[in-house]
């Protein structure tokens, strides 16, 4: 069936990788984009999918109902993907008023008008609202979060992801809006704003600038290739049951210093040439305040129940992100430009 799909936050990270997974697994499938293109937001991400007839780019705010119920009444989608999202932790240790605006409000907003815009109509748009591991808290050396693990939210950043998945729960729980949240680990891949670790560190070491790590660098997350994220999203909007919540991860635990040494092994081997190796580039910089220690996923629910298990393996994957950012230089100097100059940002000196 010929389907109608709304990405909110389509150009940003994982969501310009979700459009572009979209035109190419469903070949009858509309694409329509609302992203209010903040720092993290660019249409450069989307340039591939920009002469494709399927897709359309709508610059706006998820907190914005009027302009969201018009969206609807326009395009009337079959399914709403809600990535839009202020989505680093260290700028809503800096700043998190934005977080609570986009992340609780404007969630609010996209749950409320499709509810309101589905009544009276054959079938409401599924509502898949994508969320991250972080809500869960932080772990010890063992065990995995679960569906059922209890909510301990330690950023602001978290705390807002949190917020607006117990208003998805509430909107299904209460409404009957077929809502389906996912909680996802650490993704990588391609289209990833330079301030997070793999683009950053990928792009100081190709300059032989110091690669900061925080704290001990013993921090544990579990990683997902994005485009493994991305046909999880679209199977959970297909086949999810509606009310459920889909933990999504890579099994793939690693602390940062394994990142940030797989990052410089894949360029002594392909990158540009240094007299030494780049991991002599690692320098441990002050922690960042609040830090969880270790978040690992157990995705065995939509394995089980829907036949999910990523693709890509660390290692292929992480070589295919260095060198995609060794690659499109230019794309990363280009969305940084003026806005971002790899400086260290979270430090808790509070709301600017
Ligand atoms: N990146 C990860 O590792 C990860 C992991 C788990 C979950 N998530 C979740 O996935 C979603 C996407 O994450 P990402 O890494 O692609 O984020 P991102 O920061 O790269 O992109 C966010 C996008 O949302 C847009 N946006 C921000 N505020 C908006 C608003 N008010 N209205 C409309 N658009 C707005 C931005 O312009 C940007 O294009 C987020 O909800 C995030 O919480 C991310």
């Amino acid at each position: 069936m010929k389907k109608t799909y709304l990405v909110t936050g389509g150009a940003g990270f994982i969501g310009s990788n979700l459009v572009h997974w979209l035109l190419d697994s469903s070949p009858d499938a509309q694409v329509i984009v609302l992203d209010k293109l903040t720092y993290a937001g660019h249409l450069e991400s989307l340039e591939p999918a920009s002469r494709n007839p399927r897709y359309e780019f709508v610059r706006g705010d998820i907190g914005d109902r009027t302009e969201v119920e018009s969206l609807f009444r326009r395009i009337e989608p079959d399914v709403v993907f809600n990535l839009a999202a202020e989505s680093h932790v260290d700028r809503s240790i800096e700043g998190p008023a934005a977080f609570v605006q986009t992340n609780i409000v404007g969630t609010f907003v996209m749950l409320d008008v499709a509810l309101h815009w589905s009544r009276g109509r054959e079938k409401p748009p599924t509502f898949v609202h994508v969320s991250t591991d972080e809500v869960y808290g932080s772990l010890g050396a063992e065990g995995r979060f679960t569906e059922e693990s209890q909510y301990q939210p330690n950023s602001p950043y978290a705390a807002s992801k949190a917020g607006a998945d117990h208003l998805a729960r509430a909107y299904f729980h209460t409404y009957g809006l077929p809502v389906v949240t996912t909680n996802c680990s650490n993704n990588y891949g391609p289209y990833q704003f330079p301030e997070k670790l793999i683009p950053l560190v990928t792009l100081n070491a190709i300059e032989s600038k110091p690669l900061p790590v925080y704290g001990d660098g013993l921090n544990v997350r579990d990683w997902l290739f994005v485009r493994d994220h991305c046909e999880a999203l679209h199977l959970v909007a297909e086949r999810g049951e509606p009310g459920e919540t889909y933990n999504i991860g890579g099994n793939e635990e690693r602390t940062t210093l394994d990142m940030v040494r797989g990052i410089c092994r894949v360029l002594d081997e392909s990158g540009p040439k240094r007299t030494t190796p780049h991991h002599e580039l690692i320098r441990h910089v002050d922690d960042r305040p609040g830090h969880d220690r270790r978040y690992a996923i157990d995705a065995s629910k939509i394995t089980e129940t829907l036949g999910w298990r990523p693709k890509t393996s660390f290692d292929d994957g992480l070589e295919q992100t260095v060198r995609w950012y060794v690659e499109n230089r230019e794309w990363c100097e280009r969305v940084a430009k003026g806005v971002y100059e790899r400086e260290r940002l979270g430090l808790a000196r509070g709301e600017k």
